[in-house]
């Protein structure tokens, strides 16, 4: 197999791209979708049965496996992919955005982030060049530069200054990364939803020089509305020929509306975490499985879905075990969500390919327009 990382588009769309990203673990189909695994797990599902959902690559966390095992453990143990059983690609995100979102207690300076364990309260640190050792000793694929994700809404200048200083720690993450043949690190975009502070950042990282560059910074509050508004220009400043990351997001119609401007690759906890919560997503849109109106009712979620839960189960039966908190309920319900977001995902691959995508997109809305679920 080929031992480098490189990106190829073989179809593009309007703005919407499809392509493969090789790497020595595997190719990865671009646009991708790659479920969370955050703690060496995705969580409710074997890692078979997660490529049988038709996922090219996970996503792992530098926070919580820095913490929990520890990375060191990890690479003593043959890194992350050994140890979680997934030989294909994984990603990890560098820790930044974890420490705001989990952490009470943190300082932010500089040099990086001092914080507490959200599990025993132990102080640690990260800085750019701690994450890039971490994420060498996980022996991650695609390894994310540290950054600092501002919760909006946040003024202008705090927005600023908190882009130009993830601007420096992203030369640093270069800088620490080094050269690793045959692993990729993408820089991040900063700038909230100021257009010239998005252009700041992305003329910043093309100076340096990445592998694939994402957006961050998104779907942290601002509404969908904005979220697109944002991506109407942003990912048309990153290089054409790299792909184009969008970090956290989201809701099935957050997916189509981002690959249509031009975003390859994605990642959200929603449809694991719904998995857990009852919360199943549909061609026809979201259904509650928790809802009493399915306690009778013989059909599966989808008959037109052949992943296990839709094949073999009923909603009565999805609706029992859920009820009743049996584990097999997240493990139906997970294998579903996933399963239906792939499909997704190799739709659009599908439709940008055939250059019929505005006809899909068009699809995709009536039928979840037309309800009745
Ligand atoms: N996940 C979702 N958004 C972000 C972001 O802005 N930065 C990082 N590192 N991870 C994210
Ligand atoms: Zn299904």
């Amino acid at each position: 197999m080929d031992k480098t990382f490189s990106f190829s588009l073989n179809a593009t769309d309007g703005k919407a791209r499809t392509g493969v990203i090789s790497t020595p673990r595997g190719e990865i189909r671009t646009p991708a979708f790659m479920p969370v695994g955050t703690a060496a797990t995705v969580k409710a599902m074997l890692p078979e049965n997660v490529r049988a959902t038709g996922a090219d690559i996970l996503l792992g966390n530098t926070y919580h496996l820095m913490l929990r095992p520890t990375a060191e453990r990890i690479d003593r143990l043959g890194g992350l992919h050994d140890f979680m059983n997934w030989e294909r690609p994984i990603l990890t995100d560098s820790g930044g955005f974890q420490v705001m979102s989990l952490t009470a207690l943190r300082k932010i300076t500089e040099q990086g982030v001092r914080f507490k364990s959200h599990i025993d309260g132990s102080v640690h640190e990260l800085s750019p060049e701690r994450s890039m050792e971490i994420q060498r000793l996980l022996g991650s694929d695609i390894v994310m530069c540290f950054d600092e994700c501002p919760a909006l809404p946040a003024d202008r200048d705090r927005i600023a200054e908190s882009m130009r200083m993830s601007m420096r720690w992203a030369q640093r993450s270069r800088d620490a990364f080094g050269d690793r043949p045959g692993h990729a690190l993408f820089g991040i975009q900063q700038g909230g939803l100021e257009e010239d502070l998005r252009g700041e950042s992305a003329e910043a990282l093309r100076g340096i020089g990445f592998d694939g560059y994402a957006i961050g910074g998104l779907a942290v509050g601002e509404g969908q509305k904005a979220m697109f508004e944002t991506l109407d220009y942003a990912p048309d400043m990153l290089p054409t020929d790299k792909p184009r990351y969008l970090m956290g997001v989201g809701k099935p119609d957050d997916i189509v509306g981002a690959v249509k401007r031009g975003v390859d690759m994605m990642d959200c906890v929603l449809p694991s975490r719904s998995g857990r919560t009852g919360q199943v997503f549909t061609r026809r849109g979201v259904l509650n499985i928790k809802n009493a109106r399915h306690q009778d009712d013989p059909r599966p979620i989808d008959e037109h879905c052949n992943c296990p839960a839709c094949a073999n189960y009923s909603r009565a039966y999805l609706h029992h075990v859920f009820r009743a908190q049996e584990i097999i309920s997240s493990m139906l319900l997970t294998w579903h969500n996933l399963h239906y977001y792939q499909e997704i995902m190799q739709g659009m691959r599908d439709a940008i390919a055939a250059g019929r995508f505005a006809a899909w997109e068009a699809d995709f809305h009536a039928e979840r327009a037309a309800g009745d679920i």
